[in-house]
């Protein structure tokens, strides 16, 4: 029996600010999923949130892109939106809900989506990372360590049904295509993309062997939807572990490095990409700095056993410490490049409309 992970995610609502979700957004999306869960729509569901997004995460054998799916997920935005954000005047009162009708899918509307359909093995270990304050390409560098870096993941070397390696797709935000390239072949074509992150976005991963999938990440641009700044797009991601595909272990060592990503405050800075517990996930100084969270579950028959708090652990303090360093450097910077972001990514921020009214004080020059 096949089984569909969706992992569908929105901001409907912030407090105080852009800090973190409401309480009652939570609760009321455990209540309408659970009765889903009762009536058969979902197998099984995990409520949680980082920052100011909450995040569904639900199985099912309905398949990917179905649309009773995404108008559950949907539904539960609009009504917590409506029942506890508006009432409750919360910042930004449905923020990621770019669109006021529902038409069967979520893709373009606004809210994150990552969805895999696989048959279940013998042992599935789900693993799941959502972030704050920063933007899909975030996880470009750490999929490339998982997936192509034999120095992050041993199994590459050691295990002979990863030894082949893995296909990535990577998708052009900008111009709305898609490329297939093979790891480790042509590794150099696939940096030469991913290490720009704001356009070229991991989409989806597959061993070479057999094209299995391994993980799949939310592309979503707000700002390309929307033609304006409207927060950011703040990523989740699903990868499967172990028995031909990296150890937990191997997947998670890429987060031991809080490497820089786009976003933070008013999505127009640069800073370190912190891994942190469910405790800790709030982001605080500055808006951020940008965070992430990890949950590791057990699948069987498609019912989620877990989560494991994958950061809730002391070895991952060596590397907030270093992300609270790294924090501590771009922000002497204040407002200027390379912590603020440079006039590309600046084009969907407000500061536009600053620079608009300075230009009819410029003069020829002498
Ligand atoms: P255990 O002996 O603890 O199961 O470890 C197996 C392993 O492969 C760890 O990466
Ligand atoms: P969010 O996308 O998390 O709402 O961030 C918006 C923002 O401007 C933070 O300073
Ligand atoms: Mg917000
Ligand atoms: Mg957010
Ligand atoms: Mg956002
Ligand atoms: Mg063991």
């Amino acid at each position: 029996m096949k089984i569909t992970v969706s992992l569908i995610k929105a901001d409907i609502g912030g407090m105080a600010g852009h800090i973190t979700v409401h309480p009652g957004h939570e609760e009321l999306a455990k209540k309408k999923l659970a009765e889903a869960k009762e009536t058969g729509l979902i197998r099984d569901f995990y409520v949680f949130h980082v920052g100011d997004d909450l995040q569904l995460l639900m199985t099912h054998t309905r398949g990917e892109n179905n649309p009773e799916i995404h108008k559950l997920a949907w539904d539960v935005f609009v009504e917590a939106t409506e029942k506890i954000s508006k009432p409750l005047k919360l910042y930004g009162a449905g923020q990621d809900l770019l669109s006021d009708t529902f038409s069967g899918n979520v893709r373009g509307l606004g809210p994150g989506v990552a969805e895999m359909e696989f048959e279940e093995r013998r042992s599935e270990p789900l693993l799941v990372f959502a972030a704050d304050k920063t933007e899909p390409g975030a996880w470009n560098l750490k999929l490339y360590k998982i997936f192509a870096d034999p120095f992050n993941t041993a199994g590459l070397v050691i295990d002979p049904t990863m030894h082949e390696g893995f296909i990535f797709e990577v998708l052009d935000l900008i111009e709305h295509k898609a490329v297939k390239l093979k790891a480790p072949e042509e590794l150099y074509d696939l940096l030469a993309l991913i290490g720009t992150p704001g356009r070229y976005v991991i989409r989806r991963i597959w061993r070479k062997s057999d094209n299995e999938v391994a993980a799949t990440a939310s592309v979503t641009r707000l700002s390309l939807i929307a033609g304006r700044y409207v927060g950011k797009d703040d990523p989740v991601l699903v990868v499967r572990a172990q028995h031909g595909f990296p150890a937990t272990g191997e997947v998670l060592e890429a987060f031991a490095f809080p490497h820089l990503v786009s976003g933070w405050m008013r999505g127009s800075h640069t800073g370190p990409l912190m891994p942190v517990s469910l405790r800790d996930a709030k982001c605080t100084r500055f808006d951020g700095p940008p965070r992430l969270v990890g949950l590791g579950f057990q699948l069987h028959d498609g019912y989620l056993e877990g989560p494991v708090d994958l950061f809730d652990d002391p070895a991952f303090e060596h590397t907030r410490r270093l992300a609270t360093e790294i924090a501590e450097y771009m922000r002497r910077h204040g407002p200027f490049m390379p912590h603020r972001l440079g006039p590309e990514e600046m084009e969907y921020t407000t500061l536009p409309q600053v620079l608009k009214k300075l230009q009819d004080r410029f003069v020829p020059a002498e």
